[in-house]
C-alpha cells in the first residue's frame, strides 16, 4: 500500500515507535560503532589508493561524518572473516587443521536432520561439502554432531524419536535462516519444548555458535580465495562498467571526474514491500511520503514487476527483474527488514549491492559489522523527514551520491547461503570447545526473548 492505500493506518503511534527505536537502536550502536581496527595480514596495501581517495574527499570538501575514507579500507565483515582467513591460509597452504581425532578418522562427522517432510532440503547445501570447495571438510554421517533444522521439526518428541539414544558427547544444533517469529510455523514464538533440546546454535545471530547470514561483503583482493561461485562483482555504476581490482586506479580517476546525469535520470526512491503487517515501516514509509516520493512495488504497493528469478534452484541476484528495475531507475532502495529482531537482516540487503543503487536499511542489525560503510544509509539516524532532506540532497549533488557507490572498487557482495553455511559448520567442528558440555536450558528465552523482535506477534 503506497501513498493512498497505506494512508488508512493510522500513525498513531509513530511517535512512540520511533523513539522505542530509537532508544533500542542507540543502545545497539554504542556497542557496534567501533569498526576494529583490524591487524590486515598484508594480503593488501590499500594506501596508494587510500591517498588518492583523501585527496578525493578534500576537493569534494567532504563533511559527510558517514564517509571516512580509513573504515571504508578497514571494513571486514565481523560474521564472514573466521571463514575467510581459513581460505586464505588454505590456499597459502598454511591451514593446519588440529590434529584431533573424530569419531572414525580425520574429519568431523556431521548429521543433518530435518523432518521428512523436506525430504532434500540438504541436498544443495551440501554442494561444496562434498566438492571438497570449504576450507576444512567434513563428512555426512554418523555423527561427531547432529545439526536439526528448526523449520522442520515438529515437535520435540519427533526429534527424539528420530535421534534417540542419544549420545551425551555429540552436540545436537539447532539451525535456522529465519527470524524466531518465523522459524518454525507451528511453534512462532513458544518454544517451551525445546527447553534443554539443543547444545548449540547455527543462526545470523552475533551470539550463535556458528554465525550464517545471508550473505557477506568481501575485498575484491580476498574473493580469489574464495570458491567462484561465491562471489560475482557488483555493477559498479549506472553504465554498468564491469572492473577488477588492477583497474581501481583508473577507476578511481574516473570517478572523481564524472558527474553522469544520474539525478536526471533516476528517480529517488523504490521499495518492494508484500508483507503489509509490519507496521514500523510502513508507517516511517508514510510519514516520509509527507516529503518525498516512494514507489511501492508488491502487495503493499501499486506496482508490480515481474517474479524472482531462480537458475538451478538458486537465486541469481543479478537476473532478478524487479532489481534490474530499481537499479535502472532509482537512486535509493528502502530495504527496511520484515523482522526487527537482534541481528536480522535479510538477503534482501545483499541482492541489492549487485546493484548501482543505494540501499536505506531499517532494522535491527548492526549494519556497521556487516556492511562497509558509506555503502548504505541508516535510516534509523534520521526522522522521516530528515531522510527525505538527506535524499533529496544527494539526488541534486551527484558527486556525493556517488560516494554511496565508491566502495564497489574495493569490495564484493555475496548472497551465497547454504553452501557456505556448511562450510562454516564443517569449520566449527575442528575446534576442541565445540564438543564441551553445554546445554541451552531455556530456549525460549535464548531465542525468542534475546532477540528483542519488534512485532512479534505478526503473522508472516
Ligand atoms: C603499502 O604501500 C605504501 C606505499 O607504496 C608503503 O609505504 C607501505 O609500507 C606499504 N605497506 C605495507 C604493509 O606493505
Ligand atoms: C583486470 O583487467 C585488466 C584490464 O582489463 C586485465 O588486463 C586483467 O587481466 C584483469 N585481471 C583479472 C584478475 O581479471
Ligand atoms: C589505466 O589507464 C591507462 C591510461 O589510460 C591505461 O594505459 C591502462 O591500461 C589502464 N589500466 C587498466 C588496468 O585498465
Ligand atoms: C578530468 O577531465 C578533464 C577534462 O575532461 C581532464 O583534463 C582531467 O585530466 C580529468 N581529471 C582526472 C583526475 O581524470
Ligand atoms: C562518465 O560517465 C558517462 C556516462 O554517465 C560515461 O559514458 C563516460 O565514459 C564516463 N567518463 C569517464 C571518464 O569515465
Ligand atoms: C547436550 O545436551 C544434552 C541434554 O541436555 C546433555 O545430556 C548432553 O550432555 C549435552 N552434550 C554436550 C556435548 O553438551
Amino acid at each position: 500500500m503506497s501513498g493512498g492505500g497505506h494512508s488508512s493506518v493510522k500513525p498513531k503511534s509513530l511517535l512512540a515507535i520511533i523513539t522505542t527505536l530509537t532508544i533500542y537502536l542507540g543502545v545497539t550502536i554504542n556497542l557496534f560503532d567501533i569498526i576494529k581496527d583490524h591487524n590486515d595480514s598484508g594480503d593488501t596495501n590499500y594506501s596508494y589508493d587510500l591517498k588518492r581517495f583523501n585527496k578525493m574527499m578534500a576537493r569534494a570538501h567532504n563533511t559527510n561524518k558517514e564517509y571516512k575514507a580509513d573504515s571504508i579500507y578497514q571494513f571486514k565483515d565481523e560474521y564472514f572473516e573466521p571463514l575467510l582467513s581459513l581460505y586464505r591460509k588454505k590456499a597459502k597452504g598454511l591451514l593446519d587443521p588440529t590434529r584431533k581425532r573424530f569419531r572414525s578418522g580425520e574429519k568431523p562427522r556431521v548429521l543433518l536432520w530435518s523432518d521428512p517432510f523436506i525430504p532434500n532440503f540438504w541436498d544443495a547445501q551440501l554442494s561444496h561439502v562434498q566438492q571438497d570447495l570449504c576450507p576444512l571438510s567434513c563428512e555426512r554421517n554418523t555423527a561427531d554432531a547432529i545439526v536439526i533444522y528448526l523449520r522442520g521439526a515438529r515437535s520435540a518428541n519427533v526429534v527424539y524419536q528420530n535421534l534417540s539414544p542419544r549420545n551425551p558427547t555429540q552436540p545436537w544444533i539447532m539451525l535456522t535462516f529465519e527470524a524466531p517469529p518465523r522459524a518454525n510455523s507451528i511453534y512462532k514464538t513458544n518454544y517451551r519444548e525445546f527447553n534443554g533440546l539443543f547444545n548449540r546454535t547455527m543462526m545470523y545471530r552475533y551470539d550463535a555458535d556458528i554465525r550464517v547470514p545471508h550473505g557477506f561483503v568481501v575485498k575484491r583482493d580476498d574473493a580469489m580465495y574464495l570458491p567462484s561461485t561465491w562471489v560475482v562483482p557488483p555493477i559498479l555504476a549506472d553504465e554498468h562498467m564491469d572492473i577488477n581490482a588492477s583497474e581501481i586506479k583508473n577507476i578511481t580517476n574516473s570517478f572523481t571526474n564524472n558527474t553522469s546525469n544520474i539525478e536526471k535520470k533516476r528517480k529517488l526512491v523504490v521499495t518492494f514491500i508484500s508483507n503489509c503487517q509490519s507496521k514500523i515501516r510502513l508507517n516511517y514509509i508514510h510519514d516520509f511520503q509527507q516529503y518525498a516520493p516512494v514507489e511501492v512495488y508488491g502487495k503493499c504497493g501499486e506496482n508490480i514487476c515481474g517474479h524472482s528469478m531462480y537458475v538451478d534452484h538458486r537465486y541469481i541476484p543479478m537476473e532478478d527483474p524487479c532489481l534490474k528495475i530499481a537499479g535502472e531507475n532509482y537512486l535509493f532502495f528502502f530495504a527496511f527488514e520484515n523482522a526487527f529482531c537482534t541481528d536480522y537482516i535479510t538477503e534482501k540487503v545483499y541482492n541489492l549491492l549487485y546493484f548501482p543503487i543505494v540501499p536505506v536499511v531499517f532494522g535491527s542489525a548492526k549494519y556497521s559489522t556487516l556492511l562497509p560503510s558509506g555503502s548504505y544509509i541508516d535510516a534509523s539516524k534520521y526522522t522521516p523527514r530528515e531522510l527525505a532532506r538527506k535524499l533529496l540532497y544527494l539526488q541534486k549533488h551527484p558527486m556525493e551520491y556517488k560516494k554511496y557507490l565508491f566502495w564497489r572498487y574495493y569490495y564484493q557482495p555475496s548472497t551465497i547461503g547454504g553452501e557456505r553455511s556448511l562450510c562454516h559448520l564443517c569449520a566449527r567442528l575442528y575446534d576442541e570447545d565445540f564438543y564441551e558440555y553445554n546445554v541451552i536450558e531455556d530456549f525460549r528465552s535464548w531465542f525468542v526473548i534475546k532477540s528483542m523482535c519488534l512485532e512479534e506477534n505478526i503473522a508472516f
